[in-house]
């Protein structure tokens, strides 16, 4: 296993090749987009002649992250799109069109589906700006632009993937606090999948970082804080009343028993024996999901391939997770070494 909190000056797809099958808890990254941005380094990723080679190579990348991922592990892929830019006026295709807006990110998700059997939770629009044609008043702030035959691009896409349909997932840690806590005494509401993480200003020498707040939220959402040294089972603490296991629990087959899975709500008395029997126990209005070792906790790791300047590994240090990034440019290496040392252990 390479080495945990450290950015490793590396290809990203040599990098994953180091990493062990599931091994990782949670991925959250942004490739290059295509065509916009030169990072001036070899091998860098995005400046392919034909946007379908990069939505190839993006997808082979996603192939090896779904082999690096445990079972119950995450993957949050960020990624903009781009619009087709040609110097001569013949069309290579309908699609390859000047203009056009190319969906980039939509056709790498489908493959993703299509080819690499990810399971596709959420497509999760990152708002920049947005504007309430109602008020006329705007909130956020988005790259200035001089184009005046469409709309200004102030989104982008977030993708929430998974491996298995049995994942880790917190949806306590990411809640919206109701206004009225008289209202009710729940732990706020589900934030939806339409989200605003400002742009932050930043002085640091890279031309492409994600703003703190987009990472953190995926950790917190996607990232065991406590996984067992021996079985790597992450430990999960639920509300009873939220919890999607009592609605869908696995339970002993008297007859042979083998635990397995049933498509309803168990009984009380179903509920009970798997309780006694399993890796649940409760306390209270909680549910603890974890094994039965008893060999103590580390924290998840989280894997970033596309590292850049380091913000992923330094929420991740924040929230008390590990950390392992890849990046090919020796200066961005040195920025993030920089900012993930300026977090205190
Ligand atoms: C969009 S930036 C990531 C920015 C990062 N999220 C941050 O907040 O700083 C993409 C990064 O991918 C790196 N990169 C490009 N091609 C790569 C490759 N083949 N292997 C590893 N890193 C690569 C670039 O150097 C750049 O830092």
């Amino acid at each position: 296993m390479m080495q945990v909190n450290k950015v490793h000056q590396i290809e990203v797809l040599e990098g994953l090749k180091e990493l062990p099958d599931n091994s990782i808890d949670c991925i959250v990254t942004s490739p290059p987009y295509w065509n916009l941005r030169d990072y001036n380094v070899k091998d860098q990723i995005g400046l392919e002649k034909d946007p379908e080679d990069f939505v190839n190579k993006i997808v082979e990348i996603m192939k090896e992250c779904k082999r690096v991922i445990k079972p119950t592990g995450t993957i949050w892929l960020n990624l903009g799109d781009s619009y087709f830019k040609s110097n001569s006026n013949n069309c290579k295709s309908n699609w390859l069109q000047q203009k056009q807006r190319l969906l980039i990110p939509f056709r790498i998700a489908i493959k993703c589906q299509n080819e690499l059997g990810l399971i596709l939770r959420n497509d999760i629009t990152w708002v920049k700006q947005l504007w309430n044609c109602k008020t006329k008043e705007s909130f956020g702030s988005s790259m200035p632009t001089g184009v005046k035959d469409r709309l200004n691009t102030t989104s982008e896409s977030l993708f929430f993937f998974v491996k298995s349909n049995k994942y880790y997932f917190n949806l306590d840690n990411i809640r919206i606090p109701y206004r009225d806590k008289k209202i009710t005494n729940s732990q706020g509401k589900n934030p939806g999948d339409c989200i605003m993480f400002p742009l932050e200003p930043s002085r640091e020498k890279h031309i492409a970082m994600f703003p703190k707040t987009l990472p953190e939220f995926c950790i917190k959402a996607g990232c065991p804080k406590q996984i067992c040294k021996k079985c790597s089972t992450p430990k999960l603490i639920i509300k009873k009343s939220d919890s999607p296991y009592s609605f869908n629990i696995r339970v002993r087959d008297v007859k042979n028993g083998r635990i397995k899975s049933l498509d309803r709500k168990a009984s009380l008395k179903e509920t009970k024996d798997y309780n006694e029997k399993n890796y649940v126990s409760k306390k209270e209005d909680q549910i603890i999901l974890s094994c039965n070792c008893k060999a103590g906790f580390n924290s998840g790791i989280v894997l970033d391939p596309f590292m850049g300047s380091g913000t992923t590994a330094i929420v991740a240090k924040k929230l008390g997770m590990n950390f392992i990034g890849f990046d090919l440019n020796k200066n961005y290496i040195k920025i993030a070494n920089r900012r993930i040392s300026q977090i205190g252990n």
